[in-house]
């Protein structure tokens, strides 16, 4: 099933997306990860972008997954993944195509990912998201909101309060 939207693909290869990691992924990890093994933990970056997450991940030495539908963004995931010499498996593909085991990751973050989906497909994601995860896994998951600035300027598409550029 095909989610992705194209305009992602002419966003970033004309532009450099973000290259730090937000507080709250990092709080989040933080808390629930740093004192696991964590060469054990597996986590999926949901919807890479520029990777500022897993970068942030791999570095600290999770075992890190990325995949975003941009062909451009992921290439250069993985350019700076080379440069640093940090590991992560990190690929193109469509946020409802995944080829990921059932039940194998221990976290899976969106980050301002699932949210700029339409309402269908954001349920379908969700869906996705808790068979990826093992039993007891956690999601975390940040979307921008009716409330968050810019809300509405776009070209109202069908499905709830959902709009396009
Ligand atoms: C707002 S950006 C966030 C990027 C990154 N998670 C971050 O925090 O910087 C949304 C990203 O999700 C990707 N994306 C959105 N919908 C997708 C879909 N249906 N399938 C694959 N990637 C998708 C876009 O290409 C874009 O890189």
């Amino acid at each position: 099933m095909k989610s992705f939207d194209e305009t992602w693909e002419e966003i970033h290869a004309t532009r450099e997306w973000g290259q730090y990691p937000s507080e709250p992924v990092i709080r989040f990890v933080a808390r629930n990860y740093y004192q696991r093994n964590r060469a054990e933990v597996k986590i999926l970056d949901f919807g890479c972008g520029g990777g500022s997450h897993t970068w942030y991940l791999a570095r600290e030495g999770f075992d890190t997954y990325a995949f975003d539908g941009s062909a451009s963004a992921v290439s250069r995931v993985n350019q700076r993944m080379e440069v640093e010499k940090l590991q992560a498996d990190v690929r193109v593909r469509d946020a409802l195509d995944l080829d990921y085991e059932k039940e194998s990751f221990d976290s899976v973050i969106d980050s301002a990912v699932v949210c700029a989906n339409t309402y269908e497909n954001i349920v379908a994601m969700y869906r996705e998201i808790y068979h990826l995860l093992k039993p007891g896994g956690k999601l975390f998951s940040i979307s921008f909101t009716t409330g968050t600035t810019g809300y509405g300027t776009g070209k109202r598409i069908p499905g709830g309060g959902t709009y396009v550029l």
